[in-house]
């Protein structure tokens, strides 16, 4: 018991061999010195040392003399975006970092150096909190380590939200891409059109079983809810505290029938639509119709007031034709604008959104069906259905973020699917994630440089519950965080196993339902 540990995840790029002379032990009488732009990650570290050793460190602006002191500060000569160093000696441990990002997970690594029991939520008695006496230089290799949440499935709400978020933060996550509307619900809280939440947030079924079987039934329980743009800023604020940028999704053309159940003027119908309980593709797509983009940048504003990420997503994935081929109105909207067919018709309707975004000084993101009919000028693509779609954006010299559905989709499997409970299908064990290497092989360096980093997936169809939604997610996201930020020759599986086990303790300390069997089996 309380050791110091060496099991970090992720793996830093330099760590020195302990030196005990070196080492520091955390006390009661210890300060916590930051000031400035080093404030909030000097609260967020004092806040996260409390529970467990019951201290209550005070976050002063200046040290005073002869006391232990933990030191955080902002630091032009650290090298690197998102980079840190940390040093350790007996009476103080200090933190710099280039930006505020690298000093918040100057704190994580902080935490992880500590005896395991820092995690409990408890004060825990007994432990001496001694700090092994090393020097750590650490920088990301990716500049975006994501993790995707859909709450269009299920909902959940801000507290789940925020453990998300906390435990991205833990393994040095910079993004939270935040999955916020869907067929199945509406999520966001839009002043200006108040049905999308009074209508579109709630769902009056939801079927059983798997999205596969037409045959279905459905349970008679309605679900729902929704975010108030209150508790969007809170998150917002709360996530960048942790180095963590929010970057929100609102779908379009497709997933949109939550939307179109609301007003069903965006709709391509004379019939209404309810928000739909079911699983799979919807036909429902938003129309063409001026006063429809008209509604999208006007919900596009409110979001851009509520998220101050330069990458908003639009989604643009999985978008029927069907409708828009028998639309009249569609129809005649192509033959306007020259459009040959329906996936011209797409690409223009992104190059609107994209038009509109950069006009407010935003970029847009979109799966990779936002290739089709050609790439809006300035867009980022997220490549799902493999990285086909990354490498072919990349090579029009376009920014790619690699999410291929067989590496990094944690809806999947992690095991047998005959001993596991229902999940969307596919398999990607943990080593499956562990060996992604999210750089293609056949792109030039100048290509390669378009590859920001990657992403973790959650949708949610199979996730009714946070412990579902744990249980997916890690131990996937661990490995998935040493892929993007530890160097590209990180070592074996087997070495990140060795720590990994250890990390487990913490997850268990933190109430995390991760899924043991992948660290027992593995
Ligand atoms: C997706 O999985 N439809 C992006």
């Amino acid at each position: 018991m309380s050791t110091p540990s060496l099991s970090l995840i992720p793996k830093p790029v330099v760590m020195t061999e302990p030196e005990p002379s070196s080492a520091f032990e955390l006390t009661a009488d210890c300060q916590i010195v930051a000031a400035d732009a080093a404030l909030a990650a000097g609260n967020l570290l004092a806040h996260s040392l409390r529970p467990a050793t019951g201290f209550a460190l005070p976050v002063v602006p200046m040290a005073a003399a002869g006391q232990p002191a933990i030191h955080l500060l902002i630091d032009a000569a650290i090298d690197g975006e998102e980079a840190y160093r940390l040093d350790v000696e007996p009476q103080s441990v200090t933190l710099r970092a280039s930006d505020y990002a690298g000093l918040a997970y100057a704190v994580q690594t902080l935490r992880q150096l500590l005896p395991v029991e820092i995690f409990s939520a408890t004060q825990v008695s007994g432990v001496r909190w001694v700090v092994p006496g090393v020097v750590i230089e650490d920088r990301p290799r990716f500049g975006w380590r994501g993790g995707h949440l859909d709450v269009g499935r299920h909902f959940f709400p801000v507290e789940v939200v925020k453990r998300f978020v906390d435990l991205l933060a833990l393994h040095k996550f910079n993004r939270f891409h935040w999955h916020l509307t869907e067929d199945q619900g509406w999520r966001i809280e839009i002043k200006r059109y108040p049905r999308l939440t009074e209508i579109g947030a709630w769902r009056r079924h939801t079927m059983i079983g798997h999205g596969d079987n037409k045959l279905h039934d459905f349970d008679d329980t309605p679900h729902g809810g929704f975010y108030t743009q209150e508790q969007i800023r809170d998150v917002v604020a709360y996530a960048a505290e942790r180095g963590i940028l929010v970057v929100p999704e609102i779908e379009m053309p497709g997933h949109a029938q939550a939307a179109i159940a609301a007003y069903p003027e965006l709709g391509n119908l004379d019939t209404p639509v309810e928000v739909s309980g079911e699983w799979g593709i919807s036909e429902n797509i938003f129309n063409v119709e001026e006063s429809t983009f008209e509604f999208l940048e006007n919900v596009l504003l409110e979001v851009l007031d509520l998220f101050p990420s330069r990458f908003i997503h639009i989604g643009g994935d999985e978008v029927p034709k069907r409708q828009w081929n028998d639309s009249p109105r569609a129809q005649a909207y192509m033959r306007e604008h020259n459009l040959p067919d329906a996936d011209a018709l797409q690409s223009a309707f992104i190059r609107r959104m994209d038009d509109f975004l950069n006009a407010h000084g935003r970029v847009l993101v979109g799966w990779d069906e936002i290739l089709e009919g050609g790439l809006a000028e300035n867009a980022i693509v997220m490549s799902w259905r493999g990285e086909e779609g990354g490498i072919a954006a990349a090579e029009q010299g376009h920014d790619v973020i690699m999410t291929p559905e067989a590496n990094v989709y944690f809806d999947h499997y992690q095991f047998d699917p005959a001993s596991e409970g229902l999940a969307i299908g596919g398999l990607t064990t943990l080593e499956d994630v562990y060996s992604y290497e999210p750089v293609p092989p056949t792109l030039t360096p100048d290509q390669a440089a378009h590859v920001l980093g990657s992403q973790g997936q959650l949708w949610t169809e199979y996730m009714p519950t946070a412990e579902r939604l744990e249980y997916m997610a890690y131990p996937r996201f661990c490995a998935l965080a040493e892929v993007l930020w530890s160097p590209s020759e990180r070592g074996t599986y087997a070495d990140f196993l060795q720590r990994m086990r250890p990390h487990a303790q913490r997850l268990d300390l933190l109430g995390i339902h991760y899924c043991r069997r992948a660290l027992d089996e593995g």
